[in-house]
């Protein structure tokens, strides 16, 4: 889930505000990308919707929201670039012709934006089916695609790393997050940074992602209708739980969840820890303090 995310619909919103408010990149650089991601993003939807399951698939896949190509394709449709992209997009064009590391770099929302704004972009996942729909999007051949984790990442390679959209809280425990941040240290060139979002736990996002407050319909490309909503099935010391859910025509498809909120301090000593001091962190994307924005801890970390 994205910025907002408390299951009102942010489609469609994305692109029109990077064409008003862009900071580092000019309307003319998006128009004709944005043009064309939408009739990339309607073939890659109808080729989502004839794919059928594969067998043995789990339609209530762990992260299938990222895996199975039918629900990438509800993914993009629903998240347009938004505040969040011109948030990252501002603090990478601090380091001007970045080499960039977008790490859970999903569908590629960001990475292309990015790598059309300049930067010498590597985007990693481990989903295919979200890697598949970035590679099939209008400039993906400025960007380097990386089907992988962390673990695969190249030393002393990146000026800037990011992780956006929350990727920080899908490493839930303490020795995986860890082993993250000493992979991103390796990564990063010395005096690097590191660039991520994750939600203040004391704004309590989850207790509103209830089946009534996230119901929403989803109009993919093709003109499919989804109706999807979210329901929290645990919580626990800072790891939420929780299950997607999508009706589509014909069935319906869950997405499995489990998300850490850390404190302001955990996220403190675990970079520490890791080699990186902590430049600033912010509470929301126009980089108010913490408690004073949009439940969020921004962080920048220098290497
Ligand atoms: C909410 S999506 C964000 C995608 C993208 N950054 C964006 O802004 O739209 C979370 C992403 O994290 C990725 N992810 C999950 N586990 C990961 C891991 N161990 N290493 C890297 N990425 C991971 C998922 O595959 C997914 O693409």
């Amino acid at each position: 889930m994205r910025p907002g995310d408390d299951g009102s619909s942010r489609a469609g919103s994305g692109w029109r505000r990077v064409l008003r408010t862009g900071e580092g990149v000019t309307a003319d650089v998006l128009a004709p990308l944005k043009e064309a991601a939408d009739a990339a993003a309607s073939r890659a939807a109808a080729r989502a919707l004839r794919a059928s399951p594969v067998r043995g698939y789990d339609p209530a896949m762990k992260n299938a929201e990222f895996n199975d190509p039918r629900l990438v394709a509800v993914y993009d449709a629903e998240y347009g670039w938004g505040r969040d992209d011109d948030f990252f997009l501002s603090v990478v064009g601090e380091t001007p012709g970045a080499r960039l590391l977008d790490l859970g770099c999903g569908t590629g929302r960001l990475a292309l934006g990015l790598a059309a704004a300049g930067h010498a972009v590597t985007g990693v996942d481990p989903a295919r089916a979200s890697l598949e729909a970035a590679r099939a999007k209008p400039g993906a051949e400025h960007v380097t695609w990386i089907e992988g984790t962390s673990a695969s990442l190249p030393e002393r390679t990146f000026d800037v790393a990011v992780m956006t959209s929350h990727v920080a809280q899908f490493f839930v425990e303490d020795g995986e997050w860890d082993r993250v941040l000493a992979d991103l240290v390796r990564a990063l060139v010395p005096g690097g940074r590191l660039v991520f979002d994750t939600r203040d736990p004391a704004d309590r996002r989850w207790e509103r992602w209830t089946p009534a407050d996230s119901r929403r319909r989803v109009r993919l490309p093709d003109g499919c209708e989804v109706e999807t909503w979210t329901e929290v099935t645990a919580v626990r010391d800072g790891v939420v739980d929780f299950t997607h859910h999508y009706v589509f025509p014909e069935e319906e498809l869950l997405s499995v969840m489990t998300l850490r909120f850390r404190a302001e301090g955990e996220l403190h000593d675990s970079l520490r820890r890791a080699g990186f001091g902590v430049e600033r962190i912010y509470g929301g994307w126009d980089r108010q303090p913490v408690g004073e924005g949009n439940g969020e801890f921004l962080v920048i970390a220098r290497r």
